[in-house]
């Protein structure tokens, strides 16, 4: 018999819920927030008000885009963290209270593991292609920069993580302190197809193992930029294409450096991505490429899949229903990895 669930997600500033029915993707809804735009950063306060006002529409529109009706699921998978607590309170309370309505089983789910099963969300009309275990994801967001193993569905390992900032974080910071808008990610990616990635070096870390560190990259171009704006203070407005090319050109060669690094070390050919900074171009194109050069089977899961959405988080929810991993009712949210 199939399994239908439905999944929830609310850890950051994307309201989203999604039914899948086993791996096949029914509906995904996803409401993002634009208040956070004029502050430049997401700010925790509004991102939980926002969610409360989004919830309910958000999944009463999954269901009925699935055609399913709350006494016909299976499973409730929710986010139980990391992310903002308050975000994850939200996200958290609706499960629950509708787990209670619906008489249906509770799910909690790792959001970092929903990033990893991503590439197993099957659509309809959609040939399906996953990678086979083991394989290596390339985590990339706005909160995480980690290279993990995945052995199964319910078993990864972090190889290596960021000791300091996210590479998403140092793609919005510094998109911030360019003045160039925010999220920063896709106004650097599409500014940079304009420019000279070797025009200009930013310093890099020198990092042992597989662990990542962007706090240094940041510094030097906000030094660099502000060095150069002392000289000529049009020197940005003249520059920035080339500055972002040059910028995302070392963040990606920081990633990829690790990446190979671990799939030499570990042998692993099967290699995927998942976070928001997956969507860069660059980022796809030289994994590629990279991939072509070293005979691994690449898998670039589709946009829509890769940055926060439920449809992850129902995939992730799946297995651990079918293992048997039913939360209770008193369960918390954490906002912190460690707390999970
Ligand atoms: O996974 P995600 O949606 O959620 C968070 O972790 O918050 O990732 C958001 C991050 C932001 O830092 C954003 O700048 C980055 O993903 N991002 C990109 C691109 N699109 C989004 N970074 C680089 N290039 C892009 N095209």
């Amino acid at each position: 018999m199939s399994d239908i669930i439905l999944g929830i997600e609310s850890s950051c500033d994307d309201t989203s819920a999604a039914v899948l029915c086993d791996s096949v993707l029914l509906s995904n809804v996803i409401a993002s927030q634009d208040v956070h735009k004029a502050y430049g950063g997401v700010i925790p306060e509004l991102a939980s008000r926002a969610h409360q006002a989004n919830i309910v529409p958000v999944v009463s529109e999954a269901l009925k885009r699935a055609g399913v009706s709350p006494g016909e699921l299976s499973a409730i998978a929710f986010t139980r963290g990391p992310g903002l607590l308050g975000s994850l309170l939200v996200g958290t309370s609706f499960a629950k209270a509708l787990a209670i309505a619906a008489d249906c089983p509770l799910v909690e789910v790792n959001h970092l593991q929903g990033h990893l099963m991503a590439a197993f969300i099957q659509q309809k009309d959609v040939p399906a292609r996953h990678p086979s275990f083991p394989y290596l994801c390339l985590l990339v967001s706005g909160g995480n920069s980690q290279i993990v193993r995945v052995d199964s569905p319910l078993d990864f390992t972090i190889l290596g993580q960021t000791i300091d900032d996210a590479v998403g974080e140092a793609f919005d910071k510094c998109s911030k302190m360019m003045g160039l808008g925010y999220p920063g990610g896709p106004v650097v990616d599409r500014l940079a197809k304009l420019g000279d990635p070797k025009k200009y070096s930013f310093s890099k870390p020198h990092i042992p193992g597989y662990d990542y560190s962007f706090s240094g990259v940041k510094t030097s171009l906000l030094y660099f930029v502000r060095d150069r704006m002392a000289e000529d203070p049009s020197f940005m407005e003249n520059n920035k294409e080339d500055i972002c090319a040059s910028f995302q050109r070392t963040l990606i060669d920081i990633l990829m450096d690790k990446l190979v690094k671990a799939a030499k070390d570990t042998g692993i050919k099967e290699i995927t991505i998942g976070g928001g900074v997956s969507a860069n171009s660059e980022l796809r194109a030289r994994i590629t490429e990279e991939g072509k050069k070293r005979g691994w089977n690449t898998y670039l899961p589709e946009f829509k899949f890769t940055t926060d959405n439920a449809a992850m988080i129902a995939m992730a929810g799946y297995h651990h229903f079918k293992a048997g991993h039913i939360a209770d009712l008193s369960v918390a949210p954490a906002a912190r990895a460690s707390q999970l």
